[in-house]
C-alpha cells in the first residue's frame, strides 16, 4: 500500500497570526481523517515556528518551502536543513515551478537541495512539470522524465515525495483532467527504482475535484496551493471521499 500525502503550500500567504487562525479552524477538522493519509502544511519561513509548537502532537505535519544545499556559510537570505529540523519541520518542498520561474532554479540546484534535505532529516517534496508550450508541442513527456532523471540523480528515494504540476494548471482554475494527470504519474513512477515513492498531482486542486483525482490508480496525494488558505476549504480537500 502507498502512502496517501495531501499536502498545502501556502507559498507566500499567512503571517504567524493567519497561520494560528487557521489551525484554529482546521485542526478540530482532522479529527474525522483517516488515519493513513499525511496531512502536512509548508507554510513561510516566518511561521514555521508558531505551526510547529500548534500542531505538536495532531494529526498535520510541517514542512517548509525551500532549503540550501550547504550547511552554513555566507548565503545571505538562505535556509539550512538544520534550521528547519531545529523547528520541528519535518518535509520541504524542493524545485517548484515559482522558483524555478522567479528564482533561477535549476536541475542541478534542485539535485542539490533534495540531497541537503534529506541529509538533514527532511522528506522532500520534489517538484516537475511542463509549460503550456512545452505540452502544446506535446512535449510533456521528454521534459517531465528529463527533470525527474535530473533531479535525483544520487538521491535516495526512500525518502522522497514528487508532486507533477502542471504549470498551466497552476492557479488557473484549469486543473489537468485527472486521466492525463494520472499518465503522467504513471509515467514519472515508471522511472523510479522505488515504486512506493508518492506521487501527488498539484494544479487548481479543490473539494470540487480531489474525488476525481485521487480515485485515479497512480495518484497518491496532492499538493494543494491556493485552495489551502481557507481552513474549511482545505479541510475537505483533506478529508476526500476515496
Ligand atoms: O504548490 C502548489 C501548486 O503550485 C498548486 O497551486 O492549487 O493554487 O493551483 P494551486
Amino acid at each position: 500500500m502507498r502512502r496517501i500525502v495531501i499536502a498545502g503550500n501556502w507559498k507566500m500567504h499567512k503571517t504567524q497570526a493567519d497561520s494560528l487562525a487557521f489551525l484554529n479552524g482546521f485542526l478540530p477538522q482532522l479529527e474525522t481523517t483517516p488515519e493513513q493519509r499525511e496531512v502536512i502544511l509548508c507554510s513561510p519561513f516566518t511561521a514555521l515556528t508558531s505551526l510547529s509548537k500548534t500542531l505538536h502532537g495532531s494529526r498535520a505535519m510541517v514542512g517548509a518551502q525551500n532549503i540550501h544545499w550547504e550547511t552554513s556559510g555566507a548565503y545571505t537570505g538562505e535556509v539550512s536543513g538544520e534550521m528547519l529540523t531545529e523547528l520541528g519541520v519535518r518535509y520541504v518542498i524542493v524545485g517548484h515551478s515559482e522558483r524555478r520561474q522567479y528564482f533561477g532554479e535549476t536541475d542541478k540546484t534542485v539535485n542539490l537541495r533534495l540531497k541537503a534535505a534529506q541529509a538533514s532529516g527532511l522528506t522532500p517534496i520534489l517538484c516537475v512539470g511542463e509549460t503550456k508550450e512545452q505540452r502544446d508541442a506535446g512535449e510533456t513527456e521528454t521534459h517531465v522524465v528529463g527533470q525527474i532523471e535530473k533531479a535525483l540523480a544520487g538521491v535516495d528515494q526512500s525518502k522522497l515525495i514528487i508532486a507533477y504540476e502542471p504549470i498551466w494548471a497552476i492557479g488557473t482554475g484549469d486543473t489537468c483532467a485527472s486521466d492525463e494527470a494520472n499518465r503522467v504519474c504513471w509515467l514519472i513512477r515508471s522511472q523510479l527504482a522505488n515504486k512506493d515513492v508518492p506521487i501527488q498531482y498539484g494544479g487548481s486542486v479543490k473539494p470540487g475535484n480531489v474525488d476525481e483525482i485521487m480515485a485515479q490508480p497512480d495518484i497518491d496525494g496532492a499538493l494543494v496551493g491556493g485552495a489551502s488558505l481557507e481552513a474549511e476549504t482545505f479541510a475537505r480537500i483533506v478529508n476526500y471521499v476515496s
